[in-house]
């Protein structure tokens, strides 16, 4: 059985709680695809382009995920692959809150949607990409949020800011 998930999100940047979870789910699933989408709540950071740059550089050491841009709806893009369970990650009760809602509105447009939900680990729970973004406009240290494998490029992004 070739089984393929799906790890959607905004991604404005990755940060180390992103990589931990699609570290974790590329070895649940045979085929993982990390999908940069649009969140129409989220003001854009850095673009979609380097974000997806900055992924495939995460995950340059696992060869069982790729790296998507998608800008319609998440149901679609599950569509478009023929099929696959999405996968979120759950922090805390404030994410179970509206990643329930999320998931229902997704099965609601494709009902043969499954999503499934990963608990954050509680070492990086704490951590988000709008925390990032807020410290980095402040000048505060970012990298503790950052995967090592692409500090320097986040450095020289907030530089040319
Ligand atoms: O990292 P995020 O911002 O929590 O990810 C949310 C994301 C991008 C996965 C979500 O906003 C999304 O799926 N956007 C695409 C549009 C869509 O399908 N929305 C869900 C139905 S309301």
């Amino acid at each position: 059985m070739n089984r393929i998930a799906v790890f959607p999100g905004s991604f404005d940047p990755i940060t180390v709680g992103h990589e931990d979870l699609i570290r974790r789910a590329a070895a649940c699933f045979d085929r993982l695809h990390v999908a940069v989408l649009i969140n129409p709540a989220k003001p854009g950071w850095i673009s979609r382009e380097q974000r997806v740059a900055l992924i495939r550089k995460v995950c340059a050491d696992l060869p069982n995920v790729q790296v998507d841009l998608w800008t319609g709806l998440l149901a679609d893009y599950v569509q478009a692959l023929g099929g696959a369970v999405v996968v979120r990650g759950l922090r805390d009760a404030a994410d179970y809150l509206s990643e329930a809602r999320m998931a229902e509105l997704n099965r609601r447009l494709n009902p043969k949607l499954e999503t499934v939900f990963l608990l954050t680990r509680p070492e990086v729970a704490f951590v988000s990409s709008s925390a990032v973004r807020e410290i980095a406009v402040f000048g505060g240290d970012v990298d503790p949020l950052i995967p090592p494998a692409i500090r320097s490029d986040i450095q020289s992004i907030i530089s040319q800011q």
